[in-house]
């Protein structure tokens, strides 16, 4: 999925820049460094979350209270100078407090938005189910809003003209040269605007659909045992069972279908390219950063006083590269925490995500330009979303991908076909690589006997409880080529209800476009109010939310969204959580490791055996689980060599 995530909101507030995740070195600080961050006034107070954590972490609705109180707004009087500003003109003095008094304002929505990204970081669900048993939304006097009652949330995500995904596109489109490619500036997930949206998503819902599961079926199963089976040889060499979820599969299956379906291949070693004339009028200018104007620097000095290089956002000639796996997956991570984590605007972030999605779509275009060659040649190419699109551009598609009415050439140029395979494919891996590593982690809680079992009344309809050894025999049955159809659909209702019950992500990001809209009986809502749209929350509201109940009906999964930006890959992706899964119950006797080293659960979790995400707690980083030799695993994976 797309994940808009306010988890690193606070990090600039609460602690030290963390920099375990960057890929540029820093440097001794200068000697007159002690650069102290700019004096803004609607900075908020949050001290209380760092002083009093574990306080802090018990409840939402009281952290709030000491948070409020340590960000005031005298909110009486802010309303008496507003009222005599819209009948009379103020006197020089009052219009000085009535700016004093919207600074103190932003500054307690601040703080509010803070307390969502601290307990969004540490304690998600709790926050969410205390908001739950109270009310429908948690609507602060400022800041944004928190919706998390099912309906509710439904409701916000179906009022597209109201709550629209304009925050999404804030950073996106910097990435899209309407210049050159007929005046588009933005990606489906950018933009509510009915003329920019609605072409776009009627083009990659026919380039991209439901039809694709079959054709890429075969594929994706047989990359997922291939990549079992060389971890399962890797663990023999080390002498015990056991294997990494997230570097085994999680990470790079999703790149093999980025390669074989969107038509970005991997090369087997990273290589180089010259860019064109045009890629260089493309993309030779540096990119703007936060002011808008100035443009990134190649060189940035950190708060602490380290000076560290920066990629240079302009390319020049000798910048192609040809990726491999890791590379195409670097690319689309770096470009994913611009676009959509790094709400602090941090210059770091920024430079290294725009030279990621510059190098990926120059790659993209040469691309076009060799399967164009191809084409030309009467040569086979491969069916993949790329050259789907550039069929449709040379008047050439298939049947099956011809739109009617037909689509207006310029939606089809080079450079819109390459800036939707980006923008697409930006969903399709790191989210991807999130979700696959939760829902086996939530079969093997389901294993463990975490989920509620007892005190299950009657069950409606197909419901029943699920059960990890049934899920197994479920696997084993498609591996042994039985009712192939029918175990992976069962496969399938496993993968949703894992996922609705340790969710990819917590929260879709809306903002309120019109005066005085209300959610749920709630006080007008201010345009331009951040509404946090908890999805993750929606799915509890159902019967035994806390049991892994197989069957339930479909409306109750919200994992791939809902309403108009349903997620394009929402065919595609359950067929990469399938066949991982099947490749992974085929291990024998599946678990997790005995616990060693001295990791920790909490803050952050450290347990070895536990799937573990970076310190923003956004992207896996490690989930090792152990199985046995013998069994099923010598059965599909080989045997020892004798
Ligand atoms: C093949 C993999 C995937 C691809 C290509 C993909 C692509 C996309 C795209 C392009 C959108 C924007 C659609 C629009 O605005 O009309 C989207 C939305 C979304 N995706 Fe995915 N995605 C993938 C995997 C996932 C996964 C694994 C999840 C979570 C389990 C997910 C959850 C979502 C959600 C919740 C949205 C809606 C965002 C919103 O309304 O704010 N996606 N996806």
């Amino acid at each position: 999925m797309l994940r808009f995530d306010f988890r690193a909101w606070l990090e600039s507030w609460l602690l030290p820049a963390d920099n375990e995740d960057s890929e540029t070195e820093a440097k001794q600080p200068r000697s007159d460094s002690g650069t102290s961050p700019p004096d803004d006034p609607t900075a908020p107070d949050l001290s209380y979350l760092k002083l009093h954590f574990a306080e802090a972490l018990a409840s939402f609705y009281a952290t709030i209270a000491q948070i409020v109180a340590s960000n005031p707004v005298d909110v009486a009087r802010l309303g008496e100078i507003t009222i005599k500003a819209k009948a009379e003109a103020l006197s020089p003095a009052e219009m000085t407090e009535l700016q004093l008094l919207k600074i103190s304002a932003a500054r307690q929505g601040r703080a509010i938005a803070g307390v969502y990204g601290f307990f969004l970081k540490y304690k998600p669900y709790p926050m969410l189910a205390e908001i739950r048993g109270k009310e429908k939304l948690f609507q602060p006097q400022f800041g944004p809003i928190m919706v998390v009652d099912g309906g509710s949330v439904r409701d916000v995500l179906s009022r597209h003209d109201e709550f629209t995904v304009d925050p999404y596109g804030r950073e996106m489109v910097k990435s899209m040269t309407p210049a050159q490619n007929g005046g588009f500036d933005t990606f489906i997930l950018s933009t509510d605007d009915a003329d920019k949206f609605q072409e776009d998503k009627r083009l990659l819902t026919a380039v991209v659909n439901k039809d694709d599961p079959e054709k890429i079926n075969d594929l994706v199963h047989t990359n997922c045992m291939q990549r079992v089976k060389r971890a399962v040889e890797e663990s023999r060499l080390n002498g015990h069972g056991q294997i990494d979820i997230v570097t085994a599969v999680a990470r790079y299956v999703p790149v093999t279908v980025s390669h074989h379906y969107f038509g970005i291949p991997a090369a087997k070693e990273k290589s180089s390219f010259e860019l064109n004339k045009d890629m260089v009028r493309y993309y030779g200018e540096k990119v703007a950063g936060p002011n808008g104007k100035t443009p990134l620097p190649t060189e940035f000095q950190r708060s602490d006083g380290c000076i560290v290089d920066l990629p240079n956002t302009a390319l020049s000639i000798g910048d192609g590269v040809i990726p491999d796996e890791a590379q195409i997956y670097q690319w689309i991570k770096a470009s994913f925490q611009n676009f959509f984590n790094n709400v602090q605007k941090d210059i770091e972030v920024q430079a290294r995500g725009v030279r990621a999605y510059r190098e990926l779509l120059v790659y993209l275009l040469r691309e076009l330009g060799i399967q164009r060659a191809a084409l030309k040649a009467d040569e086979t190419v491969p069916d993949t979303m790329l050259t789907r699109l550039l069929k449709l551009q040379m008047g050439i598609a298939d049947p099956a991908f011809t739109l009617c009415p037909k689509i207006d050439p310029s939606r089809v140029s080079d450079l819109r076909i390459v800036e939707n395979i980006m923008g697409t494919v930006v969903g399709a891996i790191a989210g991807q690589e999130e979700a696959t590593c939760r829902m086996i982690d939530s079969m093997i809680r389901l294993k463990e006997g975490e989920y509620a079992h007892s005190g299950i009344g009657a069950l409606s309809g197909d419901e029943r409880l699920g059960c990890f050894d049934e899920a197994r025999q479920f696997a084993l049955n498609v591996l042994e080529n039985q009712d192939v159809t029918k175990n992976r659909k069962q496969l399938l209702q496993y993968a949703l209800e894992a996922l609705r019950l340790q969710p990819q992500s917590e929260i879709l990001l809306r903002e309120c476009r019109k005066e005085g809209a209300t959610i749920s009986g709630s006080r007008p809502i201010r345009a331009d109010t951040l509404i946090f749209t908890a999805h993750s929350s929606a799915m509890q509201d159902t019967n035994y939310a806390d049991a892994f109940v197989i069957g339930r009906d479909e409306k109750h999964y919200l994992q791939f969204g809902y309403g108009r930006h349903k997620c394009l890959g929402q065919y595609v992706s359950p067929v990469i959580l399938v066949e991982t899964l099947i490749s992974i119950l085929a291990l024998d006797n599946l678990r997790r490791p005995e616990p060693c080293g001295d990791g920790s659960q909490f803050p952050l979790e450290r347990r070895f055996g536990r799937l573990q995400l970076d310190d923003n707690n956004l992207y896996a980083k490690t989930f090792t689980l152990e199985f046995d030799f013998g069994g099923t695993t010598d059965q599909y994976f080989g045997q020892a060599p004798v």
